[in-house]
């Protein structure tokens, strides 16, 4: 059992789970953990290094070795600024690719649970439930339909200033989620002991109050 208290966010990319990780993370005053982050960072080294994304071995080596820091909107690899360059379309697909190689997740393990440190941590990704922090509090499956999470994309990355496409970021997201879902190792499911929250037509605010809501009723039962 985990002593360190631990909220669990899982769900497809695009669903709005990073900001409402974040903002409950806040409202708690817990730790915050995006390990999306750390397959992107992944997938930039190995980049930077000429490691093809598919070399399990190589980015495995890269994974075991990362230089990070994360300091409040910071990123910092090798002690140099990518907080932006983690965020593109491209290394959003590297970082499903290696995410889909077991010793890379394996690598990364250890790492992602040295997060958890009190007064507690609210944890985002694909696989915080299941494989990283299976004693977890409370567990959240949250999404939102295809559409609406390519529409979150889209302006996303027009609010950033980059050439966006609609159909093309849909397209890239089912090819992405289906990745995520395929893999042999830690897929993105939905456990029996997640609670649902589809985003598909709650703003940010009505959604941080739910998982709120949840943590109360889950710390009320304690
Ligand atoms: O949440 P994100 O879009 O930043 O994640 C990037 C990729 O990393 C995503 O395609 C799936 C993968 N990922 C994963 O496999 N397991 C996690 N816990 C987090 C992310």
């Amino acid at each position: 059992m985990n002593l360190v208290p631990i909220i669990a966010i899982d769900g497809p990319s695009a669903s709005g789970k990073g900001s409402v990780a974040q903002r409950v993370a806040e409202a708690m005053g817990f730790h915050f953990l995006d390990s999306g982050a750390l397959y992107r960072l992944t997938a930039l080294a190995a980049g930077r290094r000429g490691i093809n994304w598919d070399d399990e071995v190589g980015v495995a080596g890269v994974a075991v070795a990362l230089d990070v820091v994360f300091e409040g909107e910071h990123v910092l690899l090798d002690g140099a600024e990518v907080a932006h360059a983690i965020r593109s379309e491209d290394i959003g697909v590297g970082a499903s690719r290696v995410a889909a190689l077991p010793a890379v997740r394996a690598a990364l393990l250890e790492r992602q649970r040295a997060f958890a440190r009190m007064p507690g941590l609210v944890a985002d990704g694909r696989d915080m439930g299941s494989v990283v922090f299976p004693d977890a509090a409370l567990k959240v499956f949250l999404t939102a339909s295809a559409e609406v999470r390519a529409e979150r994309r889209y302006k996303q990355l027009a609010e950033r200033g980059e050439e966006a496409d609609l159909t093309a970021i849909a397209d890239d997201l089912r090819a992405r989620d289906e990745r995520d879902r395929a893999r042999a190792v830690a897929p993105l499911v939905q456990l029996p002991d997640a609670r649902l929250l589809d985003t598909s037509k709650l703003g940010i605010d009505e959604a941080v109050a739910q998982v709120l809501a949840w943590w109360s009723e889950v710390r009320g039962a304690v």
